[in-house]
C-alpha cells in the first residue's frame, strides 16, 4: 500500500502489510509522544481539522499528533463555524480549505461525504467518522491496542477471541474494526447487542467467508466468558430516528465488575473507543471498573496519538526520517543507561 500522497477514507484500502507499516511507524513514534525527545518533521505544514460532530478524543489527539511532529492545527469545530451554514456545497469548501492546507481530518454525520468532500480536495482526506459507515483511524488505534495487550498476555491477533458488545448496528468504530480483524487468521468474534442493533449483515458475512467463527448472542453474560477482548460500545442515540427508539436499548447491557469477575476469564481486557455514557440510565461500562488493571481505555487513547502520527508521517512522507531519530533515540538509550534505569515501553500495568 502507498501511504504517501493518499485519502484514508475506509479501512477497505488497508491489507495486513499496510496496518504493519502503520503499526511499526506508530512505534517509532513512542518517544516523541512521551516528549522524550522532539521532531519538526513537519515544521511549516498545516492540518486542517474539520469536524461537523462532537468529538474531544479524535479531533484533540489528530491536533496532538500533528503538533508533535512540528506542524500546525488549524480547526473548524462545528457547522455553524463555516461557510457550510451559509450553504456552501462540500465541493467548494473542499476545494477553499485544501488550497490552505496541507492535509485534512473531516468527520462528518452523513455516510460518505467525507469521500465526497475527497473527491474534490487536492490534499490528503482523513476520514475521522462518517456518520454509522467508518471510523479508519479508531479502528487502527484500536487494533494497534489489541495486538499490544495481547503481546503482553503472550498472544498474537491471529487466533483472536473477541466480543463486541452494543450498538453495533450504527457503531462506525465497530464496523471499521470488525473489516480489520477479517484480514487476520481464524479470529472468533462474538457480537452482543440487543435484537435490532445487530451489526450490519455485510460485515457478518464478510467475517464468515474469510473462515472466522461468528457467533451472534442477544444475553451480555453468553456472550463475554470465553474472550480475550471485550470491546464496549455506548447506543449512538444521534443515529437513531427518534430520542424515544434511542432510549429503548438505554441501559439493556452494563458491564460492572462484579459480572467482570463472574463470567470473564482472569485478564480479559477491557476497551471501548469512547466516550462512555456515564449517565446512570446508560452506564455501559461501570466506572467501578476503574481501578482493574485489565482495563485498557486509557491506554487506548494514548496509543490514538501514536497512531494518528504515524498516519501523518506516512501521507506526508516523513516516516522515514522520524524512523531515523526514533533508531538513534533506542541506539543511545541502550548505550548509555544502565540496564537497571532503562524505562520500560509502557505496556500493560497488570500482574
Ligand atoms: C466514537 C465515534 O465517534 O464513532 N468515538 C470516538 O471517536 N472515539 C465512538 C462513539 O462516539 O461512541
Amino acid at each position: 500500500m502507498d501511504f504517501v500522497g493518499s485519502h484514508i477514507l475506509s479501512v477497505d484500502q488497508f491489507e495486513r502489510g499496510g496496518i504493519e507499516r502503520v503499526f511499526a511507524v506508530a512505534d517509532d513514534m513512542a518517544p516523541f509522544a512521551r516528549r522524550e525527545r522532539m521532531t519538526r518533521v513537519l515544521a511549516g505544514a498545516i492540518l486542517s481539522n474539520m469536524f461537523f460532530e462532537p468529538s474531544t478524543r479524535t479531533r484533540v489527539s489528530f491536533g496532538c499528533a500533528f503538533n508533535l511532529l512540528g506542524g500546525d492545527v488549524r480547526e473548524i469545530a462545528e457547522v455553524g463555524a463555516s461557510s457550510i451554514a451559509k450553504g456552501e456545497s462540500l465541493h467548494d469548501t473542499a476545494r477553499v480549505m485544501s488550497g490552505y492546507s496541507d492535509v485534512i481530518v473531516m468527520r462528518h454525520p452523513e455516510a460518505g461525504a467525507v469521500a465526497e468532500f475527497a473527491e474534490t480536495s487536492r490534499v490528503p482526506v482523513i476520514n475521522g467518522g462518517d456518520g454509522a459507515n467508518e471510523h479508519p483511524s479508531q479502528a487502527l488505534l484500536d487494533l494497534y491496542t489489541i495486538r499490544t495487550e495481547i503481546a503482553a498476555r503472550g498472544g498474537s491477533i491471529h487466533g483472536l477471541r473477541i466480543a463486541l458488545i452494543g450498538d453495533l448496528r450504527y457503531g462506525r468504530a465497530v464496523h471499521s474494526l470488525l473489516k480489520l480483524l477479517a484480514l487476520f487468521d481464524r479470529i472468533e468474534v462474538h457480537l452482543v447487542s440487543p435484537p435490532g442493533l445487530e451489526a450490519p449483515a455485510g460485515i457478518t458475512r464478510r467475517l464468515a467467508e474469510r473462515g472466522h467463527e461468528v457467533n451472534e448472542h442477544h444475553s451480555l453474560e453468553q456472550g463475554i466468558s470465553h474472550v480475550d477482548i471485550l470491546y464496549v460500545t455506548r447506543t449512538q442515540e444521534e443515529r437513531f430516528p427518534t430520542a424515544a427508539e434511542a432510549n429503548r436499548y438505554r441501559g439493556l447491557f452494563r458491564l460492572n465488575q462484579e459480572i467482570y469477575t463472574r463470567h470473564c476469564e482472569p485478564n480479559t481486557v477491557i476497551m471501548h473507543p469512547l466516550p462512555r455514557d456515564s449517565r446512570p440510565a446508560a452506564q455501559e461500562l461501570d466506572e467501578d471498573l476503574n481501578a482493574n488493571p485489565n482495563l485498557a481505555i486509557f491506554r487506548q487513547t494514548d496509543n490514538g496519538v501514536l497512531v494518528r502520527m504515524a498516519l501523518f508521517a506516512l501521507i506526508l512522507d516523513v516516516a522515514h526520517t522520524v524512523h531515523e531519530t526514533a533508531a538513534q533515540v533506542r541506539w543511545f538509550t541502550a548505550k548509555r543507561t544502565p540496564a537497571r534505569f532503562r524505562k520500560e515501553a509502557r505496556g500493560p500495568d497488570f500482574g
